[in-house]
């Protein structure tokens, strides 16, 4: 699984699929939570919400990993749009199950649009994974795509997203091929969620969740 080929175009079929709807809902609790110190972007491809971390929390120390080294290029290069930020923003190569990464140091853990490319087992583990690497009172940012869960929007719903894991799988191999929800898995990781919110009639969601020692 490799999203390189389409590093490049990403930001151009989003725009044209979506317009500014996914990143309205990665930006849905960005100014709502705690100002953050260490933060996590995992699987943040593009970087269309790193540029907006950067300008909301200066201060921050920001650790960017993903398997694609397209994808990678492709958000450092925004980031040359602003000119000191290189200097706080961290880019890794890795996959994040295999990632070798400080312990409990982060205190905010972003995937936006990432655990849906994981099959159940899969995503159990990523999820434990950036768990382990959240700090005891962690926050978590996530958006993705969901199923409305009735009628005429749950049918628009399963049609979009079918098409979606089609093109991704053609596209970039990738093997899951449904959405798996991970709110077990985030729940075994000790969050909860806080707040929550959805559009498209219900093709979206954006969560904020966060472990119990959080204020
Ligand atoms: C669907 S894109 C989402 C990109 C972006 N976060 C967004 O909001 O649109 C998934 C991203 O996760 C990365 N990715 C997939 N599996 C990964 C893994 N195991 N470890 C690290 N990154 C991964 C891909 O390279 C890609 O950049």
């Amino acid at each position: 699984m490799s999203f390189d080929r389409l590093a490049r175009c990403y930001g151009v079929l989003e725009a044209f699929a979506a317009g500014g709807k996914m990143q309205k809902c990665r930006l849905a609790f960005l100014d709502d939570i705690p100002v953050p110190r260490k933060v996590l972007l995992a699987g943040e491809g593009h970087g269309r919400f790193l540029l907006e971390c950067v300008r909301r929390y200066p201060e921050a120390m920001i650790v960017v990993v993903d398997s694609s080294i397209g994808m990678l290029q492709v958000a450092r290069n925004k980031l040359v749009l602003l000119e000191t930020a290189n200097v706080r923003v961290e880019f890794v190569h890795a996959d994040v199950l295999h990632w070798d990464a400080p312990v409990g140091k982060f205190d905010l853990i972003v995937t936006h649009f990432f655990l849906d490319c994981f099959v159940a087992d899969s995503l159990a583990g990523v999820v434990a994974r950036l768990g382990m690497l959240a700090s005891p009172d962690a926050h978590w940012l996530l958006a993705d795509f969901q199923i409305a869960p009735t009628g005429w929007a749950g049918l628009r719903c399963r049609v979009i997203v079918g098409l979606l894991y089609r093109f991704f799988r053609v596209v970039c191999r990738l093997k899951a091929d449904s959405l798996t929800c991970p709110d077990e898995d985030l729940e075994m990781a000790g969050f909860h969620r806080h707040r929550r919110t959805t559009s498209e009639w219900g093709l979206l969601k954006s969560e904020w969740w966060r472990r119990e020692r959080s204020v």
